[in-house]
């Protein structure tokens, strides 16, 4: 920034009141790094409630400038006796200019929270020499239920949104209207991403009426194949923050968005299915680890899957991105070296994942989970039961309008699981699956 471009951004931010005087007083030197929006605005975006889970929760939003975030947490409306917790892990703060992650842990499960979220502007020059300038907070007193076996067993999955802001509108809409406990998202929601800005429209202010939409409505996400590609999706954690190291084993320390949560009677599994191609696939140039990944959550699944509160879940459901089953003898399941090209199938990547079915499904049907819910195909498909696969599979839609968008809802009523397709741009119900629990 010139010498001028820094008085006027100066004048801007002095007129809404944002930075205290003796700041502005300051050099140019001293200011220099404060990189504020044009409006001076420090916090950006409503916060999102990422990877919710029984005693914790993250909260992350967008900033514009060097920030340090904070949540203040509280179990009553009027925020009294509030928690503060800074955004980042030990050693030092998750001090940055793009977004802030606070992962807000000690809480206790099925239990409503109350929560604001607010912003140091830093000014940084290096070394020792860094004070905060102003603190910014959202007035606004945003709320949410952490699960737990008390929890309203009734989720919600969307996927392949595929940044596709006027359908990511519609899904919005109907899930507004079902107000699920929570929303599985079934990856794909980038498309292939270089930039964080990109990500940051996309997970923090998609344009569309509520950008406000996981405020108060928890998200768990299991990432596609394409929220692996591009520069800025390598590094996805910086938008979709993992959670913190000790609520997994240390073996499970690089899995950090997997989960297995109690959602009421249900137990939700989410797995990473990862990209649609081999690692070994030439225009990969060796720079894709998919394979060890898939193994690694082997372990896990079988650790959580023995876990008293999910073993005893009367309902079992995992989700992933990539199908787990196909029927269609031509369509590619992602295992033909090394560059997953054949001519027995219609496309060069894979349109179901049997690498995965074959590591994951042997555990998940030991544990008795009798539905799998998968996304990536653009297409609605359910797969029944059969003898030799006792579990039904449902394949989700989107993004476009002529391969609908859909909201798939699952809730217990009457003992039963009773998970619904809803075509999001009409409302028509595409499906239905009941299932007696375990
Ligand atoms: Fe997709
Ligand atoms: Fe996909």
């Amino acid at each position: 920034m010139d010498r001028r471009d820094f008085i006027r951004n100066t004048a801007v931010i002095t007129a809404a009141g944002i930075i205290c005087p003796d700041a502005i007083a300051s050099s140019d030197n001293q200011t220099k790094n404060i990189q504020g929006s044009v409006d001076g605005k420090l916090i950006t975006s409503a916060p999102m409630l990422q990877n919710f889970a029984e005693t914790s929760i993250g909260v992350a939003f967008s900033v514009s400038a060097m920030a340090n975030g904070f949540v203040k947490v509280s179990e009553v409306d009027d925020m009294s006796n509030f928690r503060l917790i800074k955004c980042g892990g030990y050693r030092v703060t998750g001090m940055n200019a793009d977004v802030m992650q606070i992962r807000v842990t000690g809480l206790k499960p099925s239990t409503r929270y109350y929560y604001t979220i607010g912003a140091d502007r830093i000014s940084y020059e290096g070394g020792y020499r860094m004070r905060i300038v102003s603190t910014e907070e959202d007035p606004k007193i945003y709320s949410f239920i952490t699960s737990g076996p008390g929890t309203s067993s009734h989720f919600c999955v969307i996927n392949d949104t595929h940044a596709n802001f006027s359908t990511f509108q519609l899904l919005q809409e109907k899930i507004t209207a079902l107000n699920p406990s929570c929303v599985v998202w079934n990856g794909d929601a980038t498309n292939c991403e270089e930039s964080i800005d990109s990500q940051k429209e996309i997970f923090f202010y998609p344009p569309i009426k509520n950008s406000d939409y996981a405020s108060e409505i928890p998200y768990l996400f299991c990432p596609g194949n394409h929220d692996s590609r591009g520069m800025a999706n390598r590094s996805l954690e910086k938008i979709w923050m993992y959670r913190q190291p000790e609520e997994r084993l240390s073996r499970d320390w690089d899995l950090g968005r997997n989960f297995a949560i109690r959602l009421g009677d249900i137990a939700m599994i989410g797995l990473d299915t990862a990209e649609d191609k081999l690692d070994e696939n030439p225009i990969f140039a060796g720079l894709f680890s998919s394979s060890e990944y898939r193994k690694a959550q082997v372990k896990w699944l079988q650790h959580v899957l023995s876990l008293k509160n999910i073993k005893n879940a009367p309902f079992i459901v995992a989700f992933c991105h990539i199908p787990l089953f196909d029927s269609n003898p031509r369509h590619n399941p992602g295992d033909v070296y090394p560059n997953d090209t054949d001519s027995r199938y219609d496309t060069n990547f894979a349109e179901w994942q049997r690498t995965c079915s074959d590591l994951w499904m042997p555990v998940l049907e030991k544990a008795g989970c009798k539905l799998v819910i998968t996304a990536h195909e653009h297409a609605v498909r359910i797969d029944g039961p059969t003898k030799e696969r006792p579990w039904t599979q449902i394949v989700g839609g989107g993004p476009a309008l002529g391969n609908p968008p859909t909201v798939i809802e699952g809730k217990v009523l009457n003992g039963q699981l009773q998970v619904s397709i809803c075509n999001a741009a009409n409302g028509d119900t595409m499906g239905q699956v009941t299932l007696k629990s375990k």
